[in-house]
């Protein structure tokens, strides 16, 4: 126990456990996006969805509630802890940034990263804890997800909001699975083209997907 603290008190320590929870949520990202699809298929089956995933056994429902909230807390607060510490080690910056490279990729998990963290409370505020944004409509709870879907996308900032935050998430997803690799050492100069194309692929199919969520309202397709 004292080793696995000690552990978490090193900078690898840290971005080993951001690796680990970001995957737990990269999987849940993807899941997620594959259940919301459902509401092309029309209001029985996304309702239906919706209703079969609150009726699933406590245990599993609330135990992947609980793993998904977990791994959200460690991403976050192991990324602040990693940020404050690089700069405090820095307190001075170069006059000169010698890698222009990794300081942009920096730079964008920093801005990406702070969007998606105000993107999921008011996603949360939106759908889960309803309180805002469904406009002239009331929420109506779980069992009408189709109808909150519909509502809360009827209102056209809403919909902005929701594609720009999605190509943040696109950015995050692309810089974070290639820090993921090299943070658990599986970065090669001989197939790091392969590993860049296959973050690029997964970060497009998941923003494209996302993308046809809120709009797919707008142009009619969901009504
Ligand atoms: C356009 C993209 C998205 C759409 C349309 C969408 C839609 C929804 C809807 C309709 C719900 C409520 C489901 C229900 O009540 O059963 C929900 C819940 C949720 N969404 Fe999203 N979502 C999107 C993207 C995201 C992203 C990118 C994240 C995380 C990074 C996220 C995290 C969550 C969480 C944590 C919940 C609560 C799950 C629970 O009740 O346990 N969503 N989403």
């Amino acid at each position: 126990m004292k080793k696995a603290l000690s552990f978490l008190e090193t900078t690898i320590g840290k971005k080993v456990v951001m690796a680990l929870s970001g995957l737990v949520l990269f999987g849940f990202v993807i899941a997620h996006m594959l259940g919301n699809l459902q509401v092309l298929m029309g209001p029985e089956v996304f309702n239906a969805y919706a209703i079969g995933m609150h009726s699933l056994p406590a245990p599993i429902f609330w135990g992947g509630r609980a793993v998904i909230l977990i791994a959200f807390v460690l991403h976050v607060t192991m990324a602040l802890q990693l940020v404050t510490r690089t700069a405090a080690a820095r307190p001075v910056p170069y006059t000169k940034k010698k890698n222009e490279r990794t300081t942009y990729a920096a730079l964008t998990m920093k801005m990406s990263g702070l969007t998606l963290l105000f993107f999921v409370l008011y996603h949360l505020a939106h759908f889960t804890f309803p309180g805002v944004a469904m406009g002239a409509y009331e929420h109506l709870g779980y069992t009408q997800v189709y109808s909150n879907f519909v509502n809360g996308f009827s209102i056209p900032w809403v919909t902005a909001l929701y594609v720009a935050a999605m190509i943040s998430l696109g950015f995050h997803l692309y810089h974070g699975s290639f820090s993921l690799f090299q943070t658990l050492g599986l970065v090669h100069p001989k197939r790091n083209h392969i590993i860049k194309g296959a973050a690029q692929i997964v970060a497009l199919t998941v923003t494209t997907g996302n993308i046809i969520l809120p709009l797919s309202v707008t142009f009619g397709l969901v009504s």
